[in-house]
């Protein structure tokens, strides 16, 4: 059993692996995102578990891919934009160093709105990513130890701000 030394949360196209990256290799340590772990468990696309299975299906496949990453994970971790829906996870989530990632809708549409691997934003991304935010952004809040905007900045000075919201010294 071990536990995540940074585990990154927020919504897709934030960031988090960009960010991520940076992060392990200036602290010295493992990079491991949990949308990698489930395409790698499925040997499917997020998109086609969503299409094929739907989405409670996808959440199940989810929560037990997070749950496994912080027993096995010491090193940063990004977590899928929705994990933090499930209630057992954010419990998971305390007392570890959570970085919420954050960007305004504007951002998120420009990195995110003609993304169709993405199935949360297919048909109007800018509808899709208010209530989508609405509906999370206190979940996130919830859960972060920290707060890092990302907009307008680029993925160094967003590792560089998470590194000093959190008092962590680089290997
Ligand atoms: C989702 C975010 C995605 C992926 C899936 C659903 C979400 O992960 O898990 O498309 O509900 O926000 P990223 O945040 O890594 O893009």
């Amino acid at each position: 059993m071990s536990a995540p030394l940074v585990v990154l949360v927020g919504p897709m196209g934030v960031g988090k692996s960009t960010v991520g990256r940076l992060l392990a290799e200036r602290l010295g340590v493992g990079y491991r995102d949990t949308d990698d772990d489930i395409v790698a468990e499925q040997g499917r696309t997020i998109a086609d578990i969503f299409v094929e299975d739907g989405e409670s299906a996808f959440r199940a496949v989810e929560k037990r891919a997070v749950h496994r990453a912080l027993t096995e994970h010491d090193g940063v971790l990004a977590l899928g934009g929705g994990s933090i829906l499930d209630a057992d996870t954010r419990d998971l989530l305390s007392g570890l160093r959570v970085v919420y990632l954050s960007m305004d809708v504007e951002e998120a549409v420009r990195r995110t709105g003609l993304n169709t691997a993405r199935p949360l934003l297919a048909v109007n991304p800018r509808k899709q990513w208010r209530d989508l935010m609405e509906a999370r952004r206190h979940l996130y809040e919830e859960v972060a130890t920290a707060v890092v905007p990302t907009d307008g900045r680029t993925p160094e000075e967003v590792g560089q701000a998470a590194l000093d919201a959190l008092e962590l010294k680089e290997a």
